[in-house]
């Protein structure tokens, strides 16, 4: 059907979900954000009191969760067992622990198994941090993107002021914490694919980005 799959990596606010959204839009392909799958999963967990360190009981029961990533005109629904958690799993607290769970290597296999299954018939933009590495190591274009810290802090509170009252060294801190664990953690790290292409964001706007991958996306199909 020549149609590819495209990877985005990178590390927290680089503004990988916004392009993600746009090239595939522009493609008419479909946008996976594996964030959000373990965000769904973290969300979960805090519901139900298990911790990060009780492995067992979050394999047990992360295995018996429907997670759903459903596309829609107005961006993603994402369902946990039908329920519409979209709003729920960006909050302060899944933000706080989400990469303590995102280390539990048997959760990275579950996801790992149904991120390749939405790819399979190709025509995926898929986000995360390991798509390019490890999810989806034969996609044909690959996208490592960056910003500096300060500049991700400054994109996150723009779109968090108004809902949310946190401070831009507070964003800062969250970030450049995250950024460590998924970085350092033994499974998976956050890193640039060999042939990954490196963008740095920090001066470009979300148009350029978009055209430079589109085009990139072109070429190669
Ligand atoms: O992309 P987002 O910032 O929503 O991801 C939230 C967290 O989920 C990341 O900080 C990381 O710990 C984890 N994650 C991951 N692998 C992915 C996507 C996200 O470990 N492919």
């Amino acid at each position: 059907n020549g149609k590819i799959n495209i990877a985005i990596d990178g590390p927290a606010g680089a503004g990988k979900s916004t392009i993600a959204r746009m090239v595939a839009s522009a493609l008419s392909y479909i946008y996976v954000d594996t964030g959000a799958m373990y965000r769904a999963v973290t969300w979960y967990m805090i519901q139900h009191g298990i911790e990060p360190d009780e492995e067992q009981e979050v394999l047990q029961t992360a295995q018996n969760l429907v997670i759903q990533l459903i596309p829609g005109v107005d961006g993603q629904k994402v369902l946990v067992n039908e329920e519409n958690v979209t709003t729920l799993i960006r909050s302060l607290a899944v933000n706080a622990k989400v990469s303590r769970y995102a280390q539990i290597e048997g959760l990275r296999t579950q996801l790992v198994s149904l991120q390749r299954q939405m790819a399979l018939r190709k025509g995926v933009v898929m986000d995360g941090r390991d798509i390019g590495t490890t999810v989806l190591p034969d996609a044909e274009v690959k996208i490592f993107m960056t910003a500096t810290v300060q500049e991700r802090a400054r994109r996150r509170y723009m779109e968090l002021k108004d809902s949310v009252s946190i401070t831009l060294e507070q964003l800062e801190h969250d970030i450049a914490a995250r950024d460590h664990l998924d970085e350092q953690r033994e499974i998976s790290p956050l890193r640039q694919a060999d042939d990954a292409i490196w963008m740095d964001t920090t001066e470009m706007n979300t148009l350029e980005v978009t055209e430079a991958i589109v085009s990139l996306a072109q070429r190669s199909g």
